[in-house]
């Protein structure tokens, strides 16, 4: 593979430093805006060049030393490299981008990424990989085990219990485990699965005014401490009769939901999911909202929708298509969208747009730094 001398020119959606030479677009992984840098070619899709650095010729006056010593090989953080200022300014480029060029916004309102209260230590769950004796995430662009002993983005307690994890002696591990999905909250950490001293626990978590049960094998959001304000801005002053909060897991957004409207469902496809969400609505005694054990889609098809606002919240693939046409045939007055993906909401908004919706607002949150992900949420009304 070839070795080319390249300008990073600014972050695209992916995480990547945008260059061009000689006619080709070039995505170099790990880059800072203003870096010359030679790079080396690892593969070709299409007209696109996908390179790594070989060398920093001139850094750029982002960049910094990344502190992680797995910084480059393991494949979870891929912003270290930038301060963390330029990290939130290209996080809301990466957005603008999507409006701009997926969902063919003209006008692009002026987007602020709200930083989080911690760069560090604030994962508050994770998926770590086990192959043989190897415990950490996956290598950057393969399925290699990168063996991690310290984790610079977790919370103190997941620290502490990967660090137990890797003094487990191996005969207690079961034969067949490929992965662990682990979550902390204010009274211990939850893994899944279960095993030795594992344990798949039940924890608890206050956000804004309520409480929150959850474990391991149902989804929760990575950051706490941006939640509150997040789920302020997805609601705002909205009121009313019915509301539905479309792939609701533990009930993040459908508790608060139910203190504001007369009527709320939660649909989500995890069982596990709703009976906590179940448990959380029970315990705040919100006996206004229900939740349902379905998929999204199918439930939507089969429903006439009639709702004075959704909410959805659906994972990183975004809303199926069925989802945004029932949404569409529904005439919701309101509707806010919160997306870990720039690129499938901007995708979805494009549809949203032609049946009539205009953007109220736009907000965005920095649930994961040190990484180019970005939690974003839109208002939006029917124009
Ligand atoms: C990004 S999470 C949001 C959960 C919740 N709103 C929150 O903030 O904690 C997406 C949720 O959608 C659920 N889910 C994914 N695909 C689904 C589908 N097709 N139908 C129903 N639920 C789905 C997942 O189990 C997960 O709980």
């Amino acid at each position: 593979m070839s070795s080319l001398e390249v300008e990073i020119e600014r972050i695209l959606p992916g995480g990547y430093g945008l260059a061009h030479s000689a006619g080709h677009t070039i995505f170099v992984s790990l880059a800072a805006p203003g870096d010359r840098l030679r790079v080396r070619v690892e593969r070709q899709q299409g007209n696109v060049l996908f390179a790594t650095i070989e060398e920093i010729l001139v850094a750029s006056p982002d960049r910094i030393e990344p502190p992680c010593p797995y910084f480059g090989r393991c494949g979870g953080c891929d912003f270290q490299q930038l301060t963390y200022e330029k990290q939130l300014a290209a996080k809301a480029e990466i957005i603008r981008d999507c409006l701009h060029r997926i969902a063919r916004l003209a006008e692009v309102p002026e987007i602020v990424v709200n930083p989080s209260p911690r760069e560090w230590r604030y994962r508050l769950r994770a998926t770590w990989q086990i192959d043989e004796r190897t415990i950490g995430y996956y290598e950057r662009g393969s399925r290699r085990v990168c063996d991690v002993a310290d984790c610079a983005v977790l919370v103190p307690q997941l620290q502490q219990t990967l660090e137990r994890v890797r003094a487990t002696d191996w005969h207690e591990f079961p034969l067949e485990l490929k992965h662990l999905d682990v979550v902390a909250g204010e009274n211990g950490v939850s893994l899944a699965p279960s095993f030795g001293e594992f344990e798949t626990a039940e924890l608890e978590l206050k956000i804004g005014d309520e409480i929150y049960s959850y474990s391991a094998d149902a989804f929760f959001q990575v950051n706490p401490g941006l939640l509150a304000p997040l789920i302020e801005f997805a609601l705002s002053d909205l009121r009313g009769e019915v509301a539905v909060d479309l792939y609701c897991g533990v009930g993040l957004f459908t508790l608060p939901l139910a203190r504001r409207f007369a009527n709320v469902t939660g649909v989500e496809g995890n069982p596990i999911a709703v009976r906590f969400a179940r448990h959380n609505l029970q315990r705040a005694g919100l006996e206004n909202a229900r939740v349902l054990n379905a998929g999204v889609s199918e439930w939507i098809r089969k429903t006439a929708l009639e709702s004075d606002f959704v909410l959805l919240d659906p994972p990183r693939a975004g809303a199926e298509s069925a989802v945004i046409k029932g949404i569409l045939d529904s005439r919701a007055k309101r509707v806010s969208y919160v997306s870990c993906d720039p690129a499938t909401l901007a995708r979805d908004l494009k549809k949203l747009f032609a049946g009539g919706y205009v953007i109220e607002a736009l907000a965005a949150y920095d649930l994961f730094p040190q990484t180019h992900h970005v939690e974003t949420v839109v208002r939006l009304h029917l124009g």
